[in-house]
């Protein structure tokens, strides 16, 4: 795909626009959740570069990093963030998340660099930030207000959520209550397989449209996150307890079978 259909925003990962059949709905709410050192933060800076280079500025708004870590890490993807600031492409704001949960902190903090860059994407990390300071309730009511503010300014946005996770154990994104409130839900999984951690990536809803229902490997390398193939060949991943399907044991019993 060389360039984006209208009704459509790219990720910035080429394979993940297959699965999600041309990329993210224009004006969606994007719930982007896994466990810790995933790739969320990457995938999220990854989103708005992408949103650059296709003449939709973004605004990275963060109570995660200090700002030159976050730079820093952003170089060594190749991804030069001063650069796009300078050019009015990306903005990226730091601050707490108790600023924002004073009524009309989003607004005050908001309004005028959405303004400004005339920006069309916004990515939050993470809203597990919030969680810190409320109670489910207030998270889901403030979780609303950030989601139909940038519905109003007009803004396609990615919402990180640091779901708990150990190796090998299912989790779920809905214990807050949060999920129905997204249009478009990606899980990033570690999942242990024959002894080794590797990393997947699934789309689990996405309103209004079709998409990919395979669980799919990527891997965070030197220009970001990249899909790769489906695991075929397990069954029970989301589960957590991944068993070999009955074919690729079949044919793991044949070739034992032939190699005697
Ligand atoms: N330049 C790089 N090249 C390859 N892999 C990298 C690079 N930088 C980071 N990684 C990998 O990405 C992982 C962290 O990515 P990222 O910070 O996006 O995850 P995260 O889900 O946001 O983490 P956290 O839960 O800490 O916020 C690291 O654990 C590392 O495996
Ligand atoms: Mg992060």
């Amino acid at each position: 795909m060389s360039s984006a259909r209208a009704d459509r925003v790219r990720s910035g990962i080429p394979e993940l626009d297959k699965m999600l059949n041309g990329g993210y709905m224009r004006g969606d709410s994007v719930l982007l959740a896994g466990s810790a050192g995933t790739g969320k933060s990457t995938m999220g800076l990854q989103y708005l570069i992408q949103g650059a280079k296709d003449g939709e500025a973004g605004i990275y708004l963060t109570f995660e990093e200090m700002p030159d870590q976050l730079y820093r890490d952003a170089k060594n993807f190749g991804w030069d963030m001063k650069k796009l600031e300078e050019d009015g492409k990306l903005r990226v704001i730091c601050t707490s998340p108790d600023v924002l949960m004073e009524p009309g902190g989003l607004e005050a903090i908001l309004e005028d660099p959405i303004k400004r860059l005339g920006a069309r994407r916004i990515v939050v990390d993470s809203l597990s930030h919030f969680n810190m300071f409320m109670k489910p309730d207030s998270l889901r009511l403030q979780v609303y207000r950030n989601v139909m503010f940038f519905k109003t300014k007009g803004l396609s946005s990615m919402l990180i959520w640091e779901a708990s996770q150990s190796p090998g154990m299912s989790f779920t994104i809905s214990e807050e209550g949060i999920s129905f409130l997204a249009d478009c839900i990606v899980v990033l999984k570690l999942i242990e397989i024959e002894s080794a951690l590797r990393r997947g990536v699934v789309v689990m809803k996405m309103r209004g449209s079709p998409h990919d229902r395979r669980l799919r490997e990527y891997e965070i390398a030197s220009g970001g996150i990249k899909v790769a193939g489906s695991f075929e060949n397990y069954e029970g991943l989301m589960g957590g307890t991944p068993t070999k399907a009955s074919s690729e044991r079949f044919a793991e019993l044949f070739r034992k079978s032939t190699e005697k």
